[in-house]
């Protein structure tokens, strides 16, 4: 499912009121976050005109992806989520499952696989969110699986090491199996600097981007885009 919004304010507005109508339908909802610049604006309405709309103590609280980073680095995802949501709702801190990046890289994936198959329901062996937010790199990566890290998608393991094909910065990033085996699935992408990869998979299904292998074995997915990203559609 396609839904084009005017801005990216419009975009978040639309998706903090899903999220709170979502959070309601479940005792425990497992939220798993996406990393990057865009969600900026989605945590700062969450903390300024949701927060208390939404039962945090509900919510669990997971990463899609770290950068193996200290948390109060500034490429740190958790810490962008600390700077403009999670001081600001009362969630209890043992609903927040955050990627230790500061750690060794390869203990940390199986580290935190281990606390996600222990913290999210399973179902058909792997880890099921009630939903994952991802964004969508300029090269078609999502979550931190890069187009020349393909086997990502199909891995066993439910977080593996990634390397940022550019900058060769090392990350710990879920799986294509257990991203695709959520309830609900949310790309979230802004800017006309997105229109480009936007087209290739959503008009031309392009095989070699990792995003296009995102497909939920029996969950919904959905794009949430702005004006700009979808010109080229
Ligand atoms: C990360 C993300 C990555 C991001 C995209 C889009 O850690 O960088 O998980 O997949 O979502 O690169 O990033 P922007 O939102 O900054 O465009």
């Amino acid at each position: 499912m396609l839904k084009i919004f005017s801005n990216k304010t419009e975009l978040a507005l639309f998706f903090c009121d899903e999220l709170v109508k979502s959070v309601l339908q479940k005792d425990e909802f497992y939220l798993c976050l996406s990393g990057g610049s865009t969600p900026e604006i989605i945590f700062q309405n969450l903390a300024k005109d949701h927060k208390s709309r939404i039962d945090w103590s509900k919510v669990r609280l997971f990463w899609g992806d770290e950068r193996c980073v200290p948390p109060d680095d500034d490429e740190s995802n958790y810490g962008m989520t600390n700077k403009n949501l999670l001081p600001f709702i009362n969630i209890p801190e043992k609903n927040v499952h955050r990627i230790e990046g500061e750690g060794n890289p390869e203990e940390e994936a199986a580290r935190y696989s281990e606390e996600i198959r222990n913290n999210v329901p399973l179902n058909n062996g792997f880890p099921k969110f009630d939903l994952v937010m991802l964004g969508l790199g300029e090269d078609g990566h999502t979550a931190s699986i890069f187009p020349n890290q393909m086997y990502l998608l199909h891995s066993e393991k439910i977080f593996e090491v990634a390397t940022h094909p550019a900058t060769g910065q090392k990350r710990i990033t879920l799986t294509g199996n257990t991203i695709n085996n959520a309830k609900e699935i949310i790309f979230l992408v802004t800017g006309e600097h997105k229109a480009s990869i936007l087209r290739q998979i959503l008009k031309e299904n392009n095989g070699t981007l990792p995003a296009t292998h995102i497909q939920p074995v029996s969950g919904s997915l959905k794009f949430y885009i702005d004006e700009s990203a979808a010109k080229l559609l």
